[in-house]
């Protein structure tokens, strides 16, 4: 339901500045690419034209894979999609230069297994760009942000509008090297606060033990 108005809730903000915030994020993607989530397609044209050699998408949302796979021509790369969901990637590790999410870790289930993932398929050195809309600093809006969270998940595909998702970044295996807080134009105050960075796989990543 939600891939029927996605590209028409998120045109005027996309117009207003997030369709440039995006494609300064992904500049920075190199080599073999991973994006998870990828919702319509809208970061496909904004890959640099140079650098970028695959892009593999991800997209368990056959509404949404359907939208994505009429945007695949406009990606300066070829494009593979995968129906795979960001806990459990199909991928073997050190698989992939960069990896990309955009709006992603409000929607999933758990935040710190999709991140574990990411540092898993990511080769060392690797980057994870990421681009989401976060928990307000400020305290009357966190509150509004945690009163409308039970009803905005339910019509927002799982949307979680009062995640702190930069300290679940920064307690996963991946490094925090930049991050700019900065606000999503014409979007609802409960899902303007947003951060924009990069995140780099150590040489080594603890895996979860099995015992
Ligand atoms: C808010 S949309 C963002 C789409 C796109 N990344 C963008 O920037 O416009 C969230 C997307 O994440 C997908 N999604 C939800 N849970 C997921 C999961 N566990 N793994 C991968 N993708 C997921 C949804 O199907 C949806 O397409």
């Amino acid at each position: 339901m939600l891939a029927i108005f996605y590209d028409r809730v998120l045109q005027a903000s996309e117009r207003a500045g997030l369709r440039e915030d995006r494609r300064a994020l992904l500049a920075h993607a190199r080599g073999e690419v991973l994006e998870i989530g990828a919702g319509t397609g809208l970061n496909l044209a904004l890959y640099p034209r140079t650098g970028v050699e695959r892009i593999v998408v991800s997209e368990p949302d056959r509404h949404m894979a359907r939208r994505l796979r009429g945007r695949v021509g406009g990606a300066p790369a070829p494009v593979e999609i995968v129906g795979a969901g960001g806990e459990d990637l199909p991928f073997g590790d050190a698989s992939f230069d960069t990896v990309v999410a955009t709006l992603l870790l409000c929607s999933v289930a758990d935040p710190a297994i999709v991140l574990a993932e990411v540092a898993r398929v990511l080769r060392p050195g690797g980057r994870f760009l990421f681009l989401e809309h976060v928990r307000a600093h400020d305290a009357g809006l966190a509150r509004w942000q945690d009163r409308l969270t039970p009803l905005w998940k339910v019509v927002a595909g799982n949307c979680h509008p009062n995640r702190s998702t930069l300290a679940t970044l920064r307690a996963s295996p991946l490094v925090v090297i930049d991050v700019t807080e900065g606000r999503i134009p014409k979007a609802a105050p409960i899902v303007r606060p947003r951060i924009a960075g990069m995140a780099e796989r150590p040489p080594t990543v603890e895996q979860p033990s099995t015992i």
